[in-house]
C-alpha cells in the first residue's frame, strides 16, 4: 500500500488521491507481475474501478515465458453487490474489462441473485462465501484452489485489517510518499476496529529503499499475527 508521511491513503474526498510516484508505480507493476492475483476491497473497487493490469510489456512477456497467464487474475470482496445496473461499477468498467484476465468477486449471502447475475453477465466470475461478510479463509482456499500461490493484495485498509486478524498476511510493503494529507478520519493501510498494545501485530523490517524524490519503500515480514 502507499501512504503518506502522515499514514494516509486517501485524501479526505475518499476518491483514490493518487499517493504513489512513477518509481513506485513501477514497482507496483513488478509485483502484479510477479503475482497469480490482485485482491481489493469493495469500497476500493467502487472509489476507484481499478484496472489492476499489468501494462508493460515486457512484463506481459515474462509472465507468458514462465507459462503464466498474461495478467494476473483480478479478485474483489464485496460484502454487498449493489442492486443496481453494473453492480455499481461504471460502464465500461476498468475493473471487468481491462487486460481481458480472469475476474472473480467473491462476495455474502447480502448479495441479491439478481446482483450476482448482472455481474455474471459483465463477464466476471461470482461466488459467494459468507452469510453477512465474506468469510476470508474460504476465500483465499478458493483462490488456491484456483491456482493462486501468490496474492498481491492492494488494499483498503477494512480489508487489510480483516487479513492480518486472520493471521493471512505474510508480507507487508508500504510506500512512504513525501506528502502531508491529513484529516482524522481519512484512511490509513490498516482500519478495521483497532488492536490492543498486547496483541499488536509484529513486524521484522526486511528492507528500507529511499528513492531519490524522497519517497521511501518499507518491507516487513510478519512474525506474530494479531493475537
Ligand atoms: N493508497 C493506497 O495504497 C490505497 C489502496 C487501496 C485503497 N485505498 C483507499 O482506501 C479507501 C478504501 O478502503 P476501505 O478501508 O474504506 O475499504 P476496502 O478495504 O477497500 O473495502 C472493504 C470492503 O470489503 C468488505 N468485506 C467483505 N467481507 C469482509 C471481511 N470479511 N473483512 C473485511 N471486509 C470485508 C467490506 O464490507 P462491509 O464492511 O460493508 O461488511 C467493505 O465494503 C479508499 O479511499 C481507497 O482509495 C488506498
Amino acid at each position: 500500500m502507499a501512504m503518506t508521511a502522515d499514514g494516509k491513503t486517501d485524501s479526505v474526498e475518499r476518491r483514490g488521491a493518487r499517493i504513489s510516484s512513477d518509481a513506485d508505480e513501477a514497482r507496483v507493476q513488478r509485483l502484479r507481475a510477479e503475482s497469480d492475483a490482485v485482491l481489493v476491497g469493495g469500497r476500493t473497487l467502487l472509489a476507484e474501478d481499478p484496472r489492476l493490469t499489468v501494462r508493460p510489456q515486457e512484463l506481459v512477456a515474462e509472465r507468458v515465458g514462465r507459462g503464466e497467464p498474461p495478467q494476473p487474475m483480478k479478485v474483489a470482496i464485496v460484502s454487498e453487490l449493489l442492486d443496481m445496473p453494473g453492480g455499481g461499477l461504471p460502464d465500461p468498467s476498468r475493473f471487468l474489462s481491462d487486460g481481458g484476465g480472469r475476474v472473480v468477486v467473491v462476495t455474502s449471502g447480502r448479495s441479491s441473485g439478481a446482483a450476482l447475475a448482472r455481474l455474471r453477465d459483465r463477464g466476471a466470475e461470482v461466488v459467494v462465501l459468507g452469510r453477512d461478510r465474506v468469510d476470508l479463509v474460504a476465500a483465499l482456499a478458493w483462490l488456491r484452489r484456483a491456482g493462486v500461490r501468490r496474492l498481491l493484495v492492494e488494499g483498503g485498509g477494512t480489508l487489510v485489517a480483516a487479513l492480518l486478524a486472520a493471521g493471512l498476511v505474510d508480507e507487508l510493503r508500504l510506500y512512504v510518499a513525501p506528502l502531508i494529507l491529513g484529516g482524522a478520519d481519512t484512511p490509513t493501510p490498516v482500519g478495521g476496529p483497532g488492536i490492543q498494545r498486547g496483541s499488536a501485530v509484529e513486524l521484522s523490517l526486511e528492507d528500507v529503499h529511499a528513492d531519490p524524490d524522497g519517497g521511501v519503500v518499507l518491507r516487513y515480514l510478519v512474525t506474530r499475527p494479531s493475537a
